[in-house]
Parts: C-alpha cells; sequence; structure tokens
C-alpha cells in the first residue's frame, strides 16, 4: 500500500542519485504530504528545501528530482508553485490496494512505554474531567497497540494522603463511609478545629501501620476502587495492565530522599526540603514539608523510578493541566538525578477543562460535573432519539448505550486534549454532524449494504470509477499514516478528524453510486468491494477510538 511515507522514500531515492551534498538538518525537514484532490494525491517540498545547499534554483532542482524518480506507480508528476512536487497515484495502484489497508505498522519504536490514566481518589465522586482521562487514555492506549508499540497502562488512583485521616474519623463514627458522609464530615472541621486534630491523628496511626486503621482503610479502598473500575465496562475502556494506586510508593520515598541527598540536591528552605529548580524556571519543588510529611511531587518521583526500574522506557501521563508544572518539576528533578537520560522522551499528556453552560446537571461540590450525571443524561437524550428515528431497532437498550458512550467519546476526542471547551448536547448528538453517532450511522448504512449482497469476487481492472470513489479509495490508503499522525503528539483529535473526512466521503459515496441496484455487474462487483473495504477500515478506525461500530441503528 502506498503511504506518504513511501512517497518520501521514492523521493529520497531520486535525491541521492543527484549526489546533493545536502546536510542531515535540511534532510530532516524534506516532507512528504497529502495534498488537496485538485493538486493530485501527495506533495513534497524537497527541492525548496534542498535548493540552497544544491546551489540551484528550486524549479530546475525540482526538475532534476523529477527525472531520477521511479514514476512506475505515478499517473502524473509535476511541478507545482515555487518548487513543490505533486504526485498523482495511477488509479489501477489503487485498485490493487483495495482491502489491503490494514496492513502491520511497523513505524513505531520498540521501546516499553507506561501509559497512566483515570486516577480518581478513593473516596471521592468520579467527575467529568476523569472521564476525560479515560477515554483520552483509552484512545491512546488503542492506537498505540496498533502501531505495533509496546504499551502497557497502569490506574494509579489516590489511595493515601490525609483524607483518609476524615475517612477512618468518619468510618469509626457511622460504620461506613461515601462521599456524602465524607464531604460533610470536611465541612464540620472547617468550622472545628477539634475535628481537623482528630483526623490527623487518624491517619499518623494509619501512617504507622495500627491494625485496625488499616483494615479500615483496606475496606474503604476495595469498596471505591471496584466502584471506579466499572468503568472498564461503563464505557468500553481496555482493561488495565496495572493496578499500582499511591499507597504502593509509601515505602519507596526515602530511597528517593536518599538519591537526592546523595546529588546534593536537597536544601533546606523555611524548615521544609527542597530542590532549587529557579535555575530552570520552575521554582522551589518540595519534597519534605516543614511537618515532616511527604510529598504528592516525592510519591510521583518514587513512582516514576518504580516503573523506570521495571523497563518503562517511556511514562507518559494523561493528567488535567492544573498539573502542568508538577510534571515539569518532576521531569526536571529526574534528569538532574540521573534517572532519565532523555528526559523528553515522558510527557504529561495534559487536558483543559470542559464546562457545562446553562446545564442543569447536579454541581454537588463546587464547580464539579459528574460522570455519571453525564452518562445518564447522554443516556436519556438517545433514548429520546432512537424513539423518534428508529423505534422498532433491535436490541435498543444496547444500541442506547453504544451510541451514548460513541457521541460522549467521540465529542471528546474530536477536541484537542489540550483545549478547554464547552459542552454542547445538540452538537455531540447531532446524526448529521461531526458527532459520534453520525460516524456510527455511517457504519451501520455499509453494513446494511453487505446484510443484502457481499462483495467477495475480484474486481475488473477495466471498471468506470467516479471521481468520489476514487477518492474513497485514496482516503482508505491513509489509515497507517494517520494513525501515526495521531501518535506523534499523541493528539487523537488528528485520527478523528480524518476518521469523520472519511466518513463524508463514505456517505457521499453510497448516495452517489448505486451498489444493489446497480445493473452493469463489472461496477456492482466494484462498488461492492468499496463497501467491503469501507466498512472494515472504517470499523477498525472507531474501534480505536473505542466506539463500538454498530451494524443497524
Ligand atoms: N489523583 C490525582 C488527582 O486527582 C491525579 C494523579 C495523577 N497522576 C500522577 N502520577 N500524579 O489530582
Amino acid at each position: 500500500m502506498l503511504t506518504k511515507t513511501k512517497v518520501l522514500e521514492f523521493v529520497f531515492e531520486a535525491i541521492k542519485k543527484l549526489n546533493i551534498d545536502a546536510s542531515e538538518d535540511a534532510m530532516s525537514k524534506i516532507a512528504a504530504t497529502y495534498t488537496e484532490p485538485q493538486f493530485g494525491d501527495y506533495s513534497t517540498n524537497a527541492a525548496l528545501i534542498l535548493a540552497k545547499e544544491a546551489k540551484m534554483k528550486p524549479l530546475d532542482l525540482a526538475g532534476q528530482i523529477i527525472e531520477n524518480l521511479d514514476q512506475s506507480l505515478f499517473e502524473q508528476v509535476e511541478i507545482a508553485g515555487p518548487g513543490f512536487i505533486n504526485f498523482k497515484l495511477k488509479t489501477e495502484e489503487l485498485l490493487k490496494g483495495i482491502g489491503k489497508e490494514l496492513g502491520k505498522m511497523t513505524s513505531s519504536s520498540k521501546e516499553k512505554i507506561l501509559l497512566e490514566y483515570f486516577q480518581p481518589n478513593i473516596a471521592k465522586p468520579l467527575h467529568i474531567g476523569h472521564l476525560r482521562t479515560a477515554i483520552i487514555g483509552d484512545a491512546i492506549k488503542r492506537l498505540l497497540l496498533y502501531s505495533g508499540a509496546k504499551v502497557e497502562s497502569d490506574t494509579h488512583m489516590g489511595d493515601w494522603g490525609t483524607q483518609f485521616g476524615y475517612l477512618i474519623m468518619a468510618y469509626k463514627k457511622h460504620g461506613a463511609v461515601d462521599d456524602k458522609i465524607y464531604a460533610k464530615l470536611n465541612a464540620q472541621a472547617e468550622a472545628d478545629p477539634k475535628l481537623h486534630d482528630e483526623a490527623k491523628e487518624e491517619f499518623s496511626r494509619l501512617e504507622k501501620g495500627d491494625d485496625e486503621n488499616r483494615k479500615i482503610w483496606q475496606e474503604i479502598v476495595a469498596t471505591s476502587v471496584e466502584e471506579f473500575l466499572k468503568i472498564n465496562d461503563l464505557m468500553d475502556i481496555l482493561p488495565f495492565d496495572h493496578h499500582w494506586p499511591e499507597s504502593f510508593y509509601e515505602d519507596k520515598m526515602p530511597k528517593v530522599i536518599e538519591s537526592l541527598k546523595k546529588k546534593k540536591l536537597l536544601v533546606e528552605s523555611q524548615g521544609a526540603q527542597v530542590v532549587n529548580l529557579e535555575d530552570a524556571n520552575l521554582g522551589f519543588a518540595i519534597m519534605i514539608k516543614s511537618d515532616g510529611s511527604t510529598t504528592y511531587l516525592l510519591r510521583d518521583m518514587a513512582t516514576f523510578i518504580y516503573r523506570a526500574g521495571l523497563g518503562f522506557e517511556k511514562q507518559l501521563y494523561v493528567v488535567d493541566s492544573r498539573q502542568s508544572n508538577h510534571f515539569a518539576q518532576m521531569f526536571e528533578i529526574l534528569k538532574r538525578l540521573g534517572v532519565t537520560k532523555d528526559a523528553h522522551k515522558n510527557a504529561h499528556l495534559s487536558y483543559g477543562y470542559i464546562s457545562f453552560k446553562g446545564q442543569a446537571l447536579s454541581t454537588r461540590k463546587g464547580n464539579m460535573v459528574l460522570a455519571n450525571d453525564v452518562i445518564v443524561q447522554m443516556e436519556e437524550k438517545v433514548a429520546q432519539i432512537i424513539q423518534e428515528k428508529n423505534p422498532d431497532l433491535k436490541d435498543k437498550s444496547n444500541a442506547v448505550k453504544a451510541i451514548s458512550k460513541g457521541a460522549l467519546k467521540y465529542y471528546d476526542l474530536s477536541h484537542n486534549r489540550n483545549s478547554d471547551y464547552e459542552f454542547n448536547w445538540d452538537d455531540a448528538l447531532d446524526f448529521n454532524g461531526n458527532s459520534g453517532p453520525y460516524l456510527q450511522y455511517v457504519y451501520a448504512r455499509l453494513s446494511s449494504i453487505l446484510r443484502k449482497e457481499t462483495g467477495k469476487g475480484s474486481v475488473k481492472e477495466n471498471v468506470e470509477i467516479s471521481a468520489t470513489e476514487r477518492q474513497v479509495m485514496f482516503e482508505l490508503t491513509k489509515f497507517n499514516d494517520m494513525v501515526e499522525d495521531g501518535l506523534k503528539d499523541y493528539l487523537p483529535n488528528l485520527f478523528a478528524n480524518y476518521l469523520y473526512q472519511l466518513a463524508g466521503l463514505l456517505n457521499k459515496f453510497y448516495h452517489e453510486s448505486p451498489v444493489i441496484k446497480e445493473t452493469d455487474k463489472a461496477k456492482k462487483q466494484f462498488r461492492l468491494r468499496l463497501v467491503t473495504a469501507g466498512r472494515e477500515v472504517f470499523g477498525k478506525g472507531l474501534e480505536l477510538l473505542g466506539i463500538e461500530p454498530l451494524e443497524e441503528m
């Protein structure tokens, strides 16, 4: 299958024959891109980049590159604008490739990746932000797995910290805790410092290993974890490979302090133990507070070092944007400690804030929108739409769930994860717009054609092919490249946008070209093949975003 990466290889071969003394820097700037259909299929900037070092005019160099190019797969290769080279594939090449779009990807590196996402805190409710980290993390994991990367996921639940003082106190007073009791006690403690001291005392007993408190802690954690992990089913999130919660690192912190001391990185500041990162514009990083307690940052350092020790060469954190400074500090200290040779490989995959303007969703605490409320409201709206559009749909309750999840996930994944956005129910559920339900609908339409007839026979080479059909074939060949694009900076929205483009073309295709009713045998055979390939590729794409392809809706 031809891809832009392959086209680039052809270009490099031609350049080699020209014996240009090109710098590595210039070579690395040469790219092949997909271009607008009116210009062809691919385009390269090679001549523009190399002109200076080749001491030639870009247009002349472009001409020479073309002369030395293996053109056997192309119908047309021409110079455009100031020195771009545009390529158009032979349609027969596209026909040959049909059904082979989902080839194995080999481009990704073989390093072991730890992908951390979905890190709720015990005894606190799941809010919309937790849905974001789960949805984004899950899509990235699916894309990575498809790309052939070695990736393992970890849900890093917050099961440790001073809040457990309150939780244990609440448990002792009420025999159980939930987030309501916890919130109430928290509020009471604000007015009553004695309660606060009591909670602190309970936590310190837990830290010291007091049996009773330990048992209570375990019970609270177990109940919460079980509750949280329902998200795997509820939202079709792949199972986590690891469950190493915060408490797992409690006993691993002293060693970090030791190595910080050894490297003379730790200094005292106002009674606290800190690392001075002012020269990196990152302020002071507190490791141990003035009251002797450890910090979130220190625990994260222990976490990183532990995982690195297991052979994870790259660690990715899907965490909201408010923690950017935290991760920047951590990566910087790890570098100074010599733990990470290549600090930039690790990354905080930050995500923005979702707001719900004018919504009647309960915001129990502060501005928090609860995950469950969003899911329930989505299902209600979808059930209503299905009732209007297709009341006889088989297996309706399943479809409602799948469409709701799809709508929620696609809406989130089609936005750049870095941006804040305002949730708009009408857009998320617009069956004709850029939405999950629209994508699922296109898949269902393709499926319904194939329920009538299948497309297994061979395709005649001289079959008449429309411009839209050619575009569909070409768009399908981009699949693996688009996975790669989505993974370059871990921006699943780039891949989501591709699927939306593809959906639009597929939709145009089955509206313009009759399939089952076509009387020309060769055309019909070709179209059935195109529907088959389109359905397969598009379905795989939905799957990579964690959206269920539906046969009917
Ligand atoms: N549980 C934390 C919170 O809700 C997020 C943890 C993010 N992961 C990490 N390794 N720090 O704020």
